[in-house]
């Protein structure tokens, strides 16, 4: 009654925010400078917090210039890991504000939010029977978590890992990488770097069918763990396809694919009903980016069309699935912000 309309756990935060129970909550405890541009954020978590699995996901609220923003991003340590952390390994990206300001700016102290690990990108209970991982980038944080896992089980099997990094220096987790390759027998790592040095292009190949069979010759029977850019994921998706072993092969994508946007699309007048804005938008920008461009906050998890976290509902006008090309123009529909662009004039309940 005391506290009213507050419940205890506001007054609890005042003290320590990671015993709260309305909301749960991390603090940063080291953050370790992986590359020139990526960096490991070590979180101890608040109450309720649950152990992931390895390969799984968990987004965060980072707040910049007085504005919450949410983003996914996969657990890098293993769940063997006992003292209550967990770490991410964040990349900053072309163009993204929020990656660069976790890098740049999130330092040891911090609260930030979080929501419990999700996601269906790991390994079954069972081991994997001779595991290949194939990684470009910042996609290799899922296999990283997958491969500290089984080395922490002591049940590491023949596996074979193909990582792709511009440079030798781009290589993310490279140390350790290249220290287990030599201390793991059955850890066989091959690194592609994709540039020549003082490149800023791709100057060499990237995935090839050639060089997989020179990579892992018997990859026919192995089961695949790939993480990375589209582009890779497409070509994998074909070579797996084509041999008919698509069910041997386990993507997770950090951007949703799209479809091809017609050349006659058109954009318009995006209106978000309850916060009175109304705004011009193009046929290929999704509607979460406009709205947030509009100064708007609307409610959003990982962006790329799996949580629904943005659901909103369509008053008018007509927009398009980015992923489909599908047209929603039914008054009601659930439109998916994060994956959705306004088609002519319409208005959100936002
Ligand atoms: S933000 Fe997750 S589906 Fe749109």
């Amino acid at each position: 009654m005391f506290a009213f309309p507050l419940k205890t756990s506001h007054y609890v935060e005042l003290v320590n925010p990671l015993w709260t129970t309305h909301k749960m909550q991390a603090q940063v405890v080291e953050v370790w400078d992986e590359t020139k541009d990526s960096r490991t954020i070590t979180l101890k978590a608040g109450a309720n917090w649950r152990k992931h699995r390895a390969g799984q996901h968990v987004r965060v609220g980072i707040s910049v210039d007085g504005r919450q923003y949410t983003r996914t991003y996969t657990i890098s340590s293993p769940p063997e890991r006992d003292d209550g952390c967990f770490t991410i390994t964040v990349k900053v990206i072309d163009g993204g504000r929020i990656s660069r300001h976790i890098v740049r700016n999130l330092k040891v102290g911090d609260y930030i939010p979080v929501g419990l690990p999700q996601g269906d990108f790991y390994l079954p209970d069972a081991s994997p029977i001779q595991p290949l991982f194939i990684t470009a980038g910042s996609g290799i944080t899922p296999a990283m978590s997958m491969l500290r896992s089984l080395i922490a089980q002591q049940r590491l099997p023949d596996s074979v890992h193909i990582h792709f990094a511009p440079n030798e220096f781009d290589v993310i987790f490279a140390r350790e990488l290249r220290q287990m390759s030599i201390q793991q027998k059955y850890y066989h790592l091959h690194e592609v770097h994709t540039r020549d040095f003082g490149e800023d292009k791709q100057t060499k190949a990237y995935f090839n069918l050639d060089q997989l069979q020179r990579f892992c010759p018997d990859w026919k029977e192995r089961d695949c763990y790939a993480c990375g850019p589209a582009s890779l994921l497409s070509s994998l998706e074909k070579v797996w396809g084509e041999a008919g072993l698509s069910n041997k092969l386990h993507i997770e994508r950090f951007l949703a694919e799209f479809a091809e946007v017609p050349s006659d699309a058109v954009g318009g007048k995006v209106r978000f009903a309850k916060s009175g804005i109304e705004v011009e938008a193009d046929s290929e920008t999704n509607l979460l980016r406009i709205a947030e461009d509009a100064g708007m906050n609307p409610p959003h998890g990982c962006r790329m069309g799996i949580c629904h976290t943005c659901n909103t509902k369509l008053k008018s006008g007509c927009v398009r699935d980015l992923r489909t090309g599908e047209l929603l123009n039914e008054v009601g529909a659930i439109v998916q912000t994060c994956v959705c662009a306004t088609a002519g004039d319409c208005e959100l309940d936002l």
